[in-house]
């Protein structure tokens, strides 16, 4: 059986954010990058490859060779601020209220800009609060903060919308019944998740409650984070890559839209970058065959469970 592609605008898709206040782009480029010159090559041939979508993160520890990058984009003419949607990230050790406005502007200022169009709560852990980014008693666990909750955290970020510092706040590493927690007391709605999402963890249930609620569900490591096991090794993703002449890489990214989501993906290799944003519509019966032969199940980060970044399997 062959499939024939359809050639279109996937890569320019668009999801509104119930703030009103703009649209995400659903093809993101992220920057967990550890090296600052390896950071500001990435983000500039992303840039130039036509990636809009940057997510950055004070937990990164690269905001400002990321900033770099994109002033030096912008000074090139090609693209405005406003074309741009940079997301950064609150951390753990500054959940509470006092110090959320800021751990904001500190990110803000390392990125050199004048406002950013989303900010997230990178995980629902309070770490107790200081300048420790991972706080550990004598025995190397990490000291958590059980005196400030993830409501308390969430009015502190619904000020910064109210001062106009940035457009729109979020949530990420949540799980279903936390974002229902926020979403049934919150005054500004979340108008963006980001969970891990690829096909070895499609989390179907979290993205009806976000499409239910129009919060735009962004997934993060959708090729897998190049850990075993590996879903671009995925014989269903191979076999229909041959089939429509596209990369493992692109049809899960194809798929990721598709099915609603938004993304980021990471990389240093220009050849990668270039294709990730090289997406096109997977035909209707490609999509249910993703959905209903891949049933294999892998979280591979378990920051969602711990609030310590630890993505698990063997190295990349
Ligand atoms: N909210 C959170 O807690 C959280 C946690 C983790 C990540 N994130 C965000 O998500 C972003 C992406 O995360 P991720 O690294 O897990 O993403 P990913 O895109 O799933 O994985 C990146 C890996 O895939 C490889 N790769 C990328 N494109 C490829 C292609 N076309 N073909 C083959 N291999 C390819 C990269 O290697 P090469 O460099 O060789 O291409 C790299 O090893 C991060 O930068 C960060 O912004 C957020």
């Amino acid at each position: 059986m062959s499939y024939e592609p359809i050639f279109d605008e996937l890569p320019d898709t668009r999801f509104a954010l119930n703030t009103g206040s703009g649209k995400l782009p659903a093809v993101g480029f992220g920057t967990f990058f550890d090296d600052p010159a390896a950071t500001i090559d990435a983000v500039t041939q992303a840039l130039q490859s036509g990636f809009r979508a940057i997510d950055c993160a004070e937990r990164f520890g690269n905001e400002a060779s990321v900033g770099a990058a994109v002033h030096a984009f912008l000074e090139t003419g090609k693209a405005r601020r406003e074309d741009l949607f940079i997301t950064s990230k609150l951390w753990n050790n500054n959940h509470h209220p006092q110090r959320v406005l800021p751990a904001f502007e500190a990110s803000r200022q390392r990125l050199g800009l004048d406002y950013l169009d989303c900010y997230l709560i990178h995980t629902p852990f309070a770490f107790q609060a200081g300048d420790e980014l991972h706080p550990r008693d004598a025995f190397a666990h990490i000291l958590y903060d059980s005196g400030v909750t993830l409501i308390d955290t969430w009015r502190a970020m619904e000020r910064l919308v109210d001062k106009g510092l940035c457009k729109s706040i979020g949530l990420s590493n949540v799980s279903l019944q936390a974002l229902q927690d926020v979403v049934a007391v919150a005054r500004i709605k979340p108008a963006l998740v980001q969970v891990e999402a690829h096909p070895y963890l499609p989390e179907w249930e979290l993205l009806q409650f976000c499409q239910q609620h129009g919060i735009v569900f962004q997934a993060y490591a959708p090729l897998g984070h190049g850990l075993e096991p590996s879903v671009l090794n995925e014989p269903v993703l191979n076999q229909m890559a041959r089939r429509l002449q596209k990369t493992p890489a692109q049809i899960a990214l194809a798929w990721a839209v598709q099915r609603g989501t938004a993304f980021v993906t990471q990389s240093t290799t220009l050849s990668h970058i270039q294709q990730n944003i090289d997406i096109s519509t997977l035909p209707h019966r490609a999509m249910h065959e993703i959905r209903q032969d891949i049933t294999h199940r892998v979280r591979f980060n378990s920051v969602n469970e711990t609030g310590v970044h630890l993505f698990s399997s063997a190295p990349r």
